[in-house]
């Protein structure tokens, strides 16, 4: 068995990035064949318990202090380390807040969540009550990875458990208004989520974090998109890009990266509260900018959309869609950043953001048939679809009919 285990991680560490995730999905398969009645029953029904106790690890700073130790540490050093002083429990200051959670958390209760983080392999036990860090430590030690945490735990997860019901009470509809979807059930409001989320600056703060990591590392659509040639000939008071919905930056950062030479606009747009927490970076501009009103800055070369469209259901992205159309030049095109899925075979990867699309804000991820109707609807033009990334990330480039 070992020898297995030697020749599959050795075959891990010289694959590329396609290959690595092969090896993964064998080995996901081979482990759900092995899989008992009982096995199934088990690992189903306490799925959920991850995700809550990695949270409880993260308001512990249990991940952050054993990947920054270089030895095992027992539960009193832990203790210490993460500033939780062996103490009794007083559960209602828990409850209040992360900070005296931290302070006070009981060794029991610490002993208890760290044997079962260590026991799904978040961590590493090596000891009685002794722990290390491995490479699941090291990446939920990493803000990013924490902020993606909070935010699946805190805004995903609710909508995602009053999904059941909600289809239940609407007869197993199409969930097609954002103002009728689980998560107005979970959070008991009637507002859309991006206009609920906006009371909460807390939780935008997290969100903000994780889709900045969600593609660091990884390829680019400027890897695949010949950016440079098709950014030639702009006129000098031409903007090049306009990252609608840019959130706070990062993919406009990159670009001003790949392209430190170009002197025409690089404009990231989003809500106010998002704008405001934009990373400064010298030849990227701001604009505070609704995309269901027309588009402020016209005939720019690019209208860039990433994980905008897959947010709203067809006919709120045909009024995005069109309220761009309305400010474009004649060689101006517009790129959507986006999963494009097959009709079969999808990948977990991508089928859960879809669930997740559905509960929280009734859209969706779209296959290539979806995605040629909406744009046919809007308009458009699909000239080509560059995908750049074994999870169906995808460049589809369009221009008006
Ligand atoms: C899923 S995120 C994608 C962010 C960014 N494009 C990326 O790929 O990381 C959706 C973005 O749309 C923004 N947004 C939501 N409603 C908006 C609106 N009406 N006008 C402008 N931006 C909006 C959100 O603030 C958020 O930054």
């Amino acid at each position: 068995m070992e020898n297995i285990i030697d020749q599959i991680k050795s075959l891990a560490q010289d694959a590329d990035e396609a290959g690595r995730r092969k090896i993964l999905d064998g080995l996901r398969d081979l482990a759900l064949s092995l899989e008992t009645p009982q096995d199934t029953m088990q690992r189903i029904s306490y799925l959920h318990l991850q995700p809550a106790l990695v949270r409880v690890g993260l308001d512990l700073n249990i991940f952050k202090t054993l990947a920054e130790s270089d030895h095992p540490l027992n539960l009193d050093e832990l203790a210490t380390k993460a500033n939780a002083a062996p103490t009794l429990l007083d559960q209602a200051t828990i409850i209040n807040s992360w900070q005296s959670l931290k302070r006070i958390a009981n060794i029991e209760l610490k002993a208890r969540v760290l044997r079962y983080l260590a026991s799904v392999g978040t961590i590493k036990e090596t000891g009685d009550n002794t722990f290390t860090g491995n490479n699941i430590t090291r990446s939920l030690s990493d803000e990013g990875i924490a902020s993606a945490i909070y935010h699946n735990v805190n805004i995903i997860a609710p909508p995602i458990f009053a999904l059941p019901d909600f289809l239940v009470k609407n007869k197993y509809q199409d969930i097609t208004s954002s103002v009728n979807t689980p998560l107005q059930q979970a959070f008991n409001t009637d507002q859309p989520a991006f206009v609920w989320a906006q009371t909460k600056p807390d939780l935008f703060v997290h969100f903000n974090k994780f889709m900045e990591a969600e593609q660091r590392g990884m390829r680019r659509w400027f890897d695949v998109f010949p950016i440079e040639e098709k950014s030639k000939d702009l006129s000098p008071d031409q903007a090049l890009f306009v990252d609608v919905g840019g959130n706070i930056g990062h993919q406009s950062l990159a670009l001003k990266k790949r392209l430190p030479d170009i002197k025409n606009d690089i404009i990231v747009e989003d809500m106010e509260i998002v704008i405001s927490c934009v990373i400064p970076c010298e030849g990227v501009k701001t604009v505070v900018f609704d995309f269901f009103q027309p588009q402020v800055v016209r005939g720019a070369r690019f209208y860039y959309f990433r994980s905008i469209l897959h947010d709203w259901a067809d006919e709120k992205a045909l009024i995005i869609l069109k309220n761009t159309i309305s400010a474009l030049g004649p060689d101006s095109a517009i790129l959507i950043d986006e999963m494009v899925l097959p009709n079969s075979g999808v990948h977990w990867h991508a089928t859960q953001v879809d669930m997740a699309m559905m509960s929280s804000l009734a859209s969706l991820e779209r296959t290539t048939k979806q995605w040629h109707s909406l744009l046919e609807r809007a308009g458009l033009k699909i000239v080509e679809i560059h995908t750049y990334s074994a999870r169906y990330n995808s460049i589809l480039e369009c221009v008006p009919v």
